[in-house]
């Protein structure tokens, strides 16, 4: 019996909550057939950490599709591995896409190309991906996925993933509370807790986001909160 020494038991530990989604991954992981599933939400929702996740817990590969290249091929031909991430999925050039939908059709990648030519098969492959727009995906592209869509966090559940972002500030609940009334999202709490001195408190952290905010604006173009 040939025994994976790369398998382990998934945790995702850094990840706070989604105890539902990490049930469907760990089952999706253990699954004899191909599966794919999508991640969909918005910036900062751990979509990014669940597929570091996997790969912490099983050997793959990892493509940030909005740094496409055939790169990607020269990988995949190289390793033939069957746990396949692919980030910002929705920013992938619509090449990659087609390519990937017949790959996930088929498990054949054919590619013609000037320079070099690509003929090969993964069977039983696992596509786990991300992406923020769905809309961006041809629609074949996404049937192909089991999708989970993540919904914006809650006061309750921002507050709470506040406190493990920032797990030696006291205050984390404090800058927590005061970006989620500015409407900002999870990496403000982690930049604005790096700028945190022990002795701060409330003041100091409403101090700091007037500022950020005061100076921030400008580099938006659609008037947001700046994010980092
Ligand atoms: N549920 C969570 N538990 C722990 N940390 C979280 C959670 N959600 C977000 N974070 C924090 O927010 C940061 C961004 O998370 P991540 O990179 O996974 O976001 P994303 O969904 O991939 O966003 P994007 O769409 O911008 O790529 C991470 O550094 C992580 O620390
Ligand atoms: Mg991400």
């Amino acid at each position: 019996m040939i025994v994976d020494l790369f398998r382990k038991e998934i945790e995702f530990n850094n990840i706070q909550g989604y105890e539902d989604i990490k049930d469907i991954v760990r089952r999706a992981l253990e699954a004899e057939d191909s599966y794919n599933l999508l991640f969909v939400g918005p910036p900062a929702s751990a979509k990014t950490l669940f597929l570091l996740g996997i790969l912490e817990s099983r050997k793959g590969v990892y493509f940030d599709g909005s740094n496409t290249t055939n790169r990607i091929l020269d990988v995949l031909e190289e390793n033939r591995s069957k746990i396949i991430c692919i980030d910002e999925l929705d920013k992938m050039p619509k090449q990659f896409q087609e390519k990937l939908l017949n790959f996930m059709e088929s498990g054949q990648i054919k590619v013609d190309q000037m320079r070099r030519q690509y003929d090969f098969k993964i069977t039983g492959a696992k596509v786990f991906a991300a992406c923020n727009e769905i809309t961006r995906l041809s629609k074949p592209l996404q049937s192909r996925f089991r999708c989970l869509h993540m919904p914006p966090y809650t006061e309750e559940q921002f507050l709470e993933i506040s406190a493990k972002v920032l797990p030696k500030l006291k205050i984390a609940h404090v800058i927590g509370k005061a970006v989620w009334d500015q409407r900002g999202d999870i990496r403000d709490v982690i930049s604005i807790g790096r700028l945190i001195r022990k002795n701060d408190g409330h003041e100091e952290v409403e101090q700091i986001l007037a500022t950020i905010i005061k100076y921030g604006t400008n580099n938006c173009t659609d008037g947001s909160w700046p994010t980092q």
